[in-house]
C-alpha cells in the first residue's frame, strides 16, 4: 500500500515538474494552446473590387513568362502574370484602397479560359490591416461567377479557409482593364 503511494506520488511529481517546466523538454511541439487559438470561430464576410490593370502608364499585372508555343493555344497557354492589384470598395479605381492582391495567375487550359490563381489578399486598412488572406484556386474567367477556395491565412485571419466569388463588372479589352467584384467567406478566430 504505502509503495503504491508512494509510487503514485512520484508520477505526480513528474507529471507536475513535466507541466511546469515545458522548455526543459525535448519536444518541439505543444498540444497547449493560447487563449487567441481556442477562442470561438467566426465568419466573415468581405466585399471588394479587384483592378487587374495591364496596359498604360502604371500597370499592376505585368506578363513575366510564356511558352514558345503560347501564341498557338485559343487562351495563351502558359502565359503568366505577375500582379499586385489594387483592392478597392467601390468599383471605381479612384475608390477607397483596402489592400492588394499580390501573387500571379496563369493560364493552365489548353483548350478554355482556366487561370491558376495563386495570391495573397493583402489588406491594408482598419480592422484587416496587415492581415492577408491566401488564395489558391482556378478561375474560368469567361464563367459569369468563379469559385476560389481561400486556403489560410495570417494576422486577424491565422487559421483560415473559406472560399472567394467573383464576377466581372467590367472588362476592356482594348485598355487592358479588367474590375472584378469579390465576395469572400472566411471562417477564422
Ligand atoms: C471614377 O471617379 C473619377 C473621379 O471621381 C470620375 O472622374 C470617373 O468618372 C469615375 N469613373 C466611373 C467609371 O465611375
Ligand atoms: C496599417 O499598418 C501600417 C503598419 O503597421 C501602418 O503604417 C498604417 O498606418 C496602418 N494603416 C491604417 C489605415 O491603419
Amino acid at each position: 500500500m504505502a509503495i503504491a503511494k508512494t509510487f503514485s506520488l512520484i508520477i505526480l511529481l513528474l507529471y507536475l515538474l513535466a507541466i511546469s517546466f515545458p522548455t526543459n523538454s525535448q519536444e518541439f511541439y505543444s498540444t497547449k494552446l493560447s487563449k487567441r487559438e481556442t477562442r470561438r470561430e467566426q465568419l466573415t464576410h468581405l466585399h471588394f473590387y479587384f483592378h487587374d490593370v495591364l496596359y498604360g502608364r502604371h500597370p499592376t499585372a505585368v506578363v513575366v513568362a510564356q511558352a514558345a508555343t503560347t501564341a498557338s493555344y485559343p487562351f495563351k497557354f502558359g502565359e503568366t502574370l505577375i500582379i499586385d492589384d489594387r483592392l478597392t470598395v467601390g468599383p471605381n479605381l479612384s475608390s477607397r484602397v483596402v489592400g492588394r492582391a499580390q501573387g500571379m495567375y496563369a493560364s493552365a487550359d489548353m483548350g478554355d479560359a482556366g487561370l491558376l490563381m495563386v495570391f495573397n489578399f493583402f489588406f491594408t486598412e482598419g480592422r484587416f490591416n496587415g492581415s492577408t488572406l491566401t488564395v489558391v484556386g482556378r478561375n474560368a474567367v469567361l464563367s459569369a461567377v468563379r469559385e476560389m477556395p481561400i486556403v489560410g491565412g495570417s494576422g486577424v485571419f491565422r487559421f483560415a479557409r473559406g472560399y472567394a466569388q467573383t464576377r466581372t463588372h467590367l472588362l476592356d479589352l482594348k485598355k487592358g482593364y479588367a474590375v472584378e467584384e469579390y465576395h469572400a467567406y472566411v471562417f477564422h478566430y
